[in-house]
């Protein structure tokens, strides 16, 4: 293992990482997954409480996975989708996943996991109003702490300025709008959703009238907020979003790479509120992490556009190699069928609300700021002052501390920027494995203060 470890200090680059720090701390090596668990390269077993990155939703060791990359490798390992040509499992899927979200009249494009596919969803939004002689509708609007992915177009659209930092020139014409994002609502605190400009749709409308509609192709948004803090926006915000596109003849993309397939509890994010997009992203758990796979959902009118414009016309051009690669479609095939034949949306349901009553446990330390969740997806927001909401110092790492001390317990969990704790568990979590991560999280948050109290 000391050799693996060298290894990785010497040649890996690992993503969101402080290789300086990691030096000092070197990698945590897992080297199995058993159902809701991550078996460590010292033997240590940690319950994995974010489900690898909101991907492995169905767990680890998944053998009937295994068996249909398996059959599908032996069979026909490679096929593009470029210019026409297809494979079953592409077209089973494509079929499946349009039936299942945007419905009937509906065609999916397949990428390779959630940048790609928030890319191609950017880019047909533009193409569409170019198509329509509207060429000049090209801006996208996304909120100032979404989180799209980090491409070139998905950096501009991530709202959080730490991933943009440094990165420029970015793509042009994307532009942040506020998050309805109650426990610091842009538009004062307290925030009552029944009045607020923000949770309304009244700041998008504001937004868009402001660079003009004639301007603005698409928004962007994620039906809860996951990197940006598991943010889970008002009832009614999403279909308040979709009647100001409406009304202000722009498209909406939903990116489901989260929320998709079940995470909060309903079959996508924006059955929350009942709502269609123009456009739906999904990837992650749509495979279950095993192979890679995101894609794009396109809605009756955009569908219909592609379809419909004359032979004469240029063909679609975009596209991935991997776009429809028949390995990873049979894979998100086999994940459906589980998915399905294990009930697990409603198993979501009822894990999420146990989660919900168990992490009300935490409000009652100084430093728990808020909980909120929405089905399997949850935030813990720390801070140094309760009353003003004051955060801690950014040198303070106080959300990266919890986090060790709760691997070193036992529960692999993700501090977000901002001093938020994520937990985002496979949905074949049982109820004694999410109270003992909110045991887990209140012994590691009152360990870290009484380390803190030391320290002074
Ligand atoms: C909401 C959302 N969109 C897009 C992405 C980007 O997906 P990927 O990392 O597969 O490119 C992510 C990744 O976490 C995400 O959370």
């Amino acid at each position: 293992m000391a050799s693996l470890v060298a290894a990785d200090l010497a040649h890996l680059v690992h993503p969101l990482t402080n290789h300086a720090r990691l030096r000092e701390s070197g990698p945590t090596v897992a080297v199995e997954g058993d159902g809701c668990e991550l078996v460590l390269a010292d033997g240590q077993r940690v319950l994995d409480g974010i489900a690898g990155l909101w991907t492995v939703n169905l767990g680890y060791g998944r053998e009937e996975l295994v068996r249909a990359a398996a059959a599908q490798m032996s069979k026909l390992a490679y096929c593009t989708t470029f210019g026409g040509s297809s494979s079953p499992p592409a077209i089973e899927l494509a079929q499946r996943i349009a039936l299942k979200t945007l419905g009937g009249d509906s065609a999916v494009f397949f990428a390779s996991g959630g940048s790609e596919a928030n890319e191609t969803a950017i880019k047909l939004a533009r193409a569409y109003w170019a198509s329509q002689g509207r060429a000049e509708k090209t801006i996208i609007l996304a909120h100032d702490r979404a989180y799209h992915g980090l491409a070139i177009a998905t950096t501009a659209a991530t709202g959080l300025a730490a991933y943009r930092s440094g990165f420029g020139p970015l793509a042009e014409d994307i532009d942040h709008i506020p998050t309805p994002y109650q426990y610091r609502c842009a538009a004062g605190v307290p925030c009552d959703a029944a009045s607020c400009p923000v949770c309304r749709g009244e700041a998008l409308e504001d937004a868009i009238k402001a660079a003009g509609s004639d301007r603005v192709a698409a928004v962007i948004l994620e039906p809860v907020l996951g990197a940006g803090g598991a943010i889970v926006p008002p009832a009614g915000y999403l279909s308040a979003v979709r009647a100001v596109c409406d009304r202000q003849d722009v498209l909406l993309i939903a990116d489901e790479v989260i929320t998709g397939f079940g995470r909060t509890g309903h079959w996508l994010g924006v059955d929350r509120d009942d709502v269609a997009p123009d456009l739906l992203t999904f990837a992650k758990g749509i495979t279950n992490g095993y192979v890679p796979l995101g894609g794009v959902v396109l809605g009756a009118s955009l569908w219909a556009w592609l379809r419909e414009a004359s032979p004469s016309e240029a063909p679609l051009m975009h596209g991935f190699t991997h776009s429809g690669n028949p390995v990873a479609c049979a894979v998100a095939l086999a994940c459906l069928d589980i998915l399905e034949r294990e009930n697990l949306i409603p198993a979501v349901v009822a894990r999420g609300e146990h989660l919900g009553r168990e992490l009300d446990r935490l409000s009652e330390l100084e430093e728990v700021g808020e909980v909120r969740s929405a089905g399997l997806i949850a935030g813990i927001e720390l801070v140094a002052d309760r009353d003003t909401r004051e955060r801690f110092l950014p040198e303070q790492r106080r959300s990266q501390l919890v986090a060790d001390e709760a691997q070193r317990h036992g529960l692999r969990m993700r501090p977000l920027l901002d001093d938020i704790l994520l937990l985002a568990p496979p949905f074949v979590i049982s109820d004694e494995q999410l109270s003992f991560a909110v045991d887990t999280i209140g012994e590691a948050i009152l360990d870290t203060r009484l380390a803190a109290i030391d320290r002074a």
